[in-house]
């Protein structure tokens, strides 16, 4: 991929992104957010990946399908007013039946389409699948990795809005209760990935993105995420209890071991 048809991606998203415009102002707030995650996104995979000393063309690579990942909330929150995939749509595949639909990347070789396009696909998968070869892993990983650190931005920003101000199309139209279960803390406090479908209210959701750094995998994103504390500004929105304490300095602890290798 050269400079220009990278630069040609980025002309064509923001156009394409364009084209889906709301006029009640919350609808369109929920669609400025997508557009803002997406440029973030970008910019963070382009720090990782330089971060990892990855060839220019890897970068590009890296950096289109960060471009691309999110094509698909565009279309399914246009048609069904929600950015949860279970009561909706699946959003990667959405977005790879965006970029075929418009034929956006068929002026690349197969071996680069093929790797942005499993990216895309895999980003929002709970486990990737085995198997992969080392470039498609690579970029899988780097899309998963920029994606998470951005949405944790996105969670810490709202929950320091006014309530009032907060747009529920964020938290997934989670219950407000202030419950986290017990089995929700056991779960990152055991080292695991939890599901979406699980959960209850929105701070079991927060919960699951505190867990979200067992699945991070390379160092550069690890000092993003020291730098940006975003996980310490989350945690301090949920009840101050043992268990969240004990759950803070195992995430924190973690996060540090990785930055020593
Ligand atoms: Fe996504």
């Amino acid at each position: 991929m050269n400079e220009e048809q990278c630069n040609f991606f980025q002309q064509w998203a923001k156009h394409h992104i364009l084209t889906f415009q709301e006029v009640d102002p919350l609808h369109q707030q929920s669609l400025d957010l997508k557009e803002a995650h997406t440029f973030r996104v970008c910019a963070a995979i382009a720090r990782i990946a330089s971060g990892l000393g990855l060839m220019e063309n890897d970068i590009r690579i890296a950096f289109v399908t960060a471009l691309f990942h999110d094509i698909g909330r565009f279309p399914q929150y246009q048609k069904y007013r929600t950015f949860r995939d279970l009561d909706s749509d699946n959003h990667a595949k959405l977005s790879l039946w965006e970029l075929n639909r418009h034929r956006v990347l068929h002026t690349l070789n197969f071996a680069e389409r093929r790797i942005i396009s499993l990216a895309i696909l895999f980003h929002n998968r709970l486990r990737l699948p085995e198997n992969l070869d080392p470039q498609t892993l690579l970029h899988c990983q780097l899309i998963r990795d920029a994606d998470k650190i951005d949405i944790l931005r996105v969670m810490s920003e709202h929950f320091q809005m006014a309530e009032s101000l907060r747009n529920p199309v964020i938290t997934l139209g989670l219950g407000t209760g202030t419950q986290v279960r017990e089995e929700v803390y056991r779960m990152l406090l055991d080292g695991r990935i939890m599901n979406y479908g699980k959960l209850k209210t929105i701070n079991e959701l927060k919960v699951l993105q505190m867990s979200w750094v067992f699945d991070i995998h390379f160092r550069p994103t690890f000092v993003i995420l020291r730098e940006r504390d975003n996980i310490g500004a989350i945690a301090a929105t949920l009840p101050d209890t043992p268990l969240l304490r004990e759950a803070l300095d195992f995430v924190n602890s973690y996060i540090e071991k990785r930055l020593k290798y």
